[in-house]
């Protein structure tokens, strides 16, 4: 996979990319990403990126010519996907990232000060918001995009840990523990430890449902409850 970031803010990547997880998937092969000043094409005397608003407003927009010129230089081919960091788009699912994690090669294009002129959306395939609430910049989006795609590359982190993942299966995931056995009076439950794998699996169910019953119970509100999800209900419900 190949990843262009178009940024006014290069630096802000060398912790990212060379830590963790990242920089193990990167060393592997799996994914080269390749990080584009933008200001470097702004060709005027004082290499200017942004501009007062037409018709008034505080702060600066990012220039449409200099940005949409660094996107033209960082495509491959037309089938480069393109995605532009904005507040102004639905919120990231997981399922989005997965959907991301199968394409071979896209940009994306980090706004900065007051945003982007609207005229770069044209130019993009997609628009792409972490939540509902403004940053400062698109660098952090961006790094948390590139970050949930990367991890979900073949061979990147083990097949296992994915497949339990909050979200993956509607759920979010069950608790986990690891030593001590007893911390401050908390024990970790007795059937963790028994080994008996079957009554393992039920119970770390029965917690993925409680704790999506808990903390996200809009998660549940159209599941098709299998019958023992159905029974595992009822024993939490009894429980509390
Ligand atoms: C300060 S924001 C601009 C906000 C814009 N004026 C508005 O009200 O919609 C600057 C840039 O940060 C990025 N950004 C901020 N919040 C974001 C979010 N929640 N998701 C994705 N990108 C975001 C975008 O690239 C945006 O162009």
């Amino acid at each position: 996979m190949k990843i262009t970031v178009l940024t006014l803010f290069p630096e802000m990547y060398e912790g990212f990319l060379n830590a963790s997880i990242i920089s193990r998937i990167m060393k592997k092969g799996l994914a080269e990403i390749k990080v584009v000043n933008i200001r470097d094409y702004s060709f005027d005397k004082h290499h200017h990126v942004d501009d007062t608003p037409y018709g008034g407003g505080a702060g600066m927009l990012m220039k449409v010519d200099v940005v949409h010129r660094a996107l033209l230089d960082n495509i491959s081919n037309d089938y480069t996907y393109a995605i532009l960091t904005s507040p102004k788009a639905r919120p990231l699912k997981q399922e989005d990232l997965v959907r991301l994690s199968k394409l071979d090669e896209f940009v994306i294009i980090c706004g900065h000060y007051e945003g982007i002129d609207h005229r770069i959306e044209k130019y993009v395939d997609e628009k792409v918001s972490i939540g509902d609430y403004i940053l400062t910049g698109g660098e952090l989006p961006s790094m948390v995009i590139i970050d949930g795609i990367l991890r979900l590359l073949e061979e990147g982190i083990a097949p296992e840990s994915l497949k339990e993942e909050s979200f993956n299966e509607g759920l979010l995931e069950y608790p986990q523990y690891t030593r001590p056995v007893e911390y401050n009076g908390d024990r970790v439950p007795d059937v963790l430890q028994n080994g008996n794998h079957k009554e393992i699996a039920r119970y770390n169910l029965k917690m993925a449902l409680k704790e999506t019953m808990l903390n996200r119970p809009d998660l549940l509100e159209k599941r098709d409850f299998s019958k023992l999800e159905r029974e595992l209900l009822n024993e939490i419900l009894q429980e509390m």
